[in-house]
């Protein structure tokens, strides 16, 4: 019988113990939409104060009825993560309210499918500017606070996948994310000493309705997602929540400079003979490539 990985506990179902973020502050980017909403609201569940920074005032207010949902202390502040400064003043109404937050969880990114070969210079800076620069930005503001308090503290960035295996039609996030992976190892040994911890969290395919059009468009192409995993099911945003919990928990102190993945092995699902190869341009549905058009 194959009926893959079971599916998890209903959302609303904690996996710490309740009020394990008592008295804590979780500062969360991109906490409006998607999986960072679903993160945001495990923190919630189990009684953490949330800062949800992001661009747009509508996916701020989308974070801050979630969290109310919930019964969480919650404010939301605007901020571009690609600002060093508007990241500093956003960490400074954070303060002002809750004090220093504990937990940064870095999870804003940018991304859309396009071939190496269309993409413009800016297109490619656009993205690693914000998921990359933007997440070290963050964590450089996040760590020198602490530092300075001689406070602990605790970062989760998430990650891909294919930071590591290489992402074809997504060369710009696969080399940013990348970067997040690496730069969380070397913090975890830089910072260690001051005991500030960092992790990356790797969700696998997780769709949701947040998704940009043209990552859902790219998902369309593909009818039933759940049979192309080795789990036989996509996964459900409480359990990436849970995995972040965790690493930010006092359970998950020692864990540090470590990348979980949470994808029901689909990262690993190769053989030496993959079906026949279809060019990135055909599998994003691009027709042939132009010199003179840049889409
Ligand atoms: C080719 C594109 C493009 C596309 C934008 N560009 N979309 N190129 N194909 N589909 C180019 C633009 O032409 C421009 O280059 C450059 O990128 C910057 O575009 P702007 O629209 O000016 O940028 P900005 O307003 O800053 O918006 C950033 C954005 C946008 C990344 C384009 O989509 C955004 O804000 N995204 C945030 C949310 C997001 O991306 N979520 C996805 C996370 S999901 P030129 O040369 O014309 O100036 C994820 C993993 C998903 O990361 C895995 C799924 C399985
Ligand atoms: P999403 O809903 O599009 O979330 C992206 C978030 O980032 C948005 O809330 C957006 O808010 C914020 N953001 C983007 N640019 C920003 C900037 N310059 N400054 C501040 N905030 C910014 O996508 P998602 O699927 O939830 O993705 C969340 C994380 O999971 C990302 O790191 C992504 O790479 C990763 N991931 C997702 C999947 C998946 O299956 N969904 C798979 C692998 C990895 P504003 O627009 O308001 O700024």
């Amino acid at each position: 019988m194959t009926s893959g990985i079971p599916a998890p506990p209903p959302v609303g179902e904690t996996a710490l113990k309740p009020g394990s973020f008592d008295g804590d502050t979780v500062f969360i980017t991109g906490g409006g939409t998607g999986l960072g909403k679903g993160i945001a609201s495990e923190f919630a569940r189990l009684g953490a104060n949330i800062v949800i920074a992001s661009r747009k005032p509508e996916h701020l207010e989308a974070g801050h009825e979630a969290m109310a949902e919930i019964g969480a202390e919650c404010i939301t502040v605007q901020c571009d993560i690609r600002d060093p400064d508007s990241i500093s003043a956003a960490l400074d109404v954070a303060g002002e309210r809750f004090g220093l937050p504990r937990v940064l969880i870095n999870n804003a990114a940018a991304n859309f499918p396009v071939p190496a070969e269309d993409m413009s210079p800016n297109a490619w800076r656009t993205v690693v500017d914000i998921t990359l620069n933007g997440t070290f930005f963050c964590t450089r503001e996040f760590g020198r606070r602490h530092i300075g308090a001689e406070s602990s503290a605790s970062v989760v960035s998430v990650g891909a996948s294919y930071a590591w295996t290489g992402g074809p039609g997504f060369a710009h996030s696969a080399a940013a994310k990348a970067g997040v992976k690496n730069m969380t190892e070397t913090l975890a040994v830089e910072w260690g000493p001051y005991g500030i911890q960092l992790n990356c969290l790797v969700p696998g395919l997780f769709p949701h309705e947040d998704m940009t059009a043209d990552i859902q468009g790219n998902l369309e192409r593909t009818h039933d997602k759940d049979v192309c995993q080795p789990a036989l099911r996509v996964g459900q945003r409480q359990e990436l929540g849970w995995a972040a919990t965790f690493l930010a928990s006092p359970y998950g102190q020692f864990i540090t400079g470590h990348t979980l993945t949470v994808d029901g092995a689909n990262w690993q699902r190769r053989v030496l003979t993959n079906p026949p190869v279809v060019s990135t341009r055909e599998q994003l549905g691009k027709g042939p490539f132009d010199p003179d058009q840049k889409r």
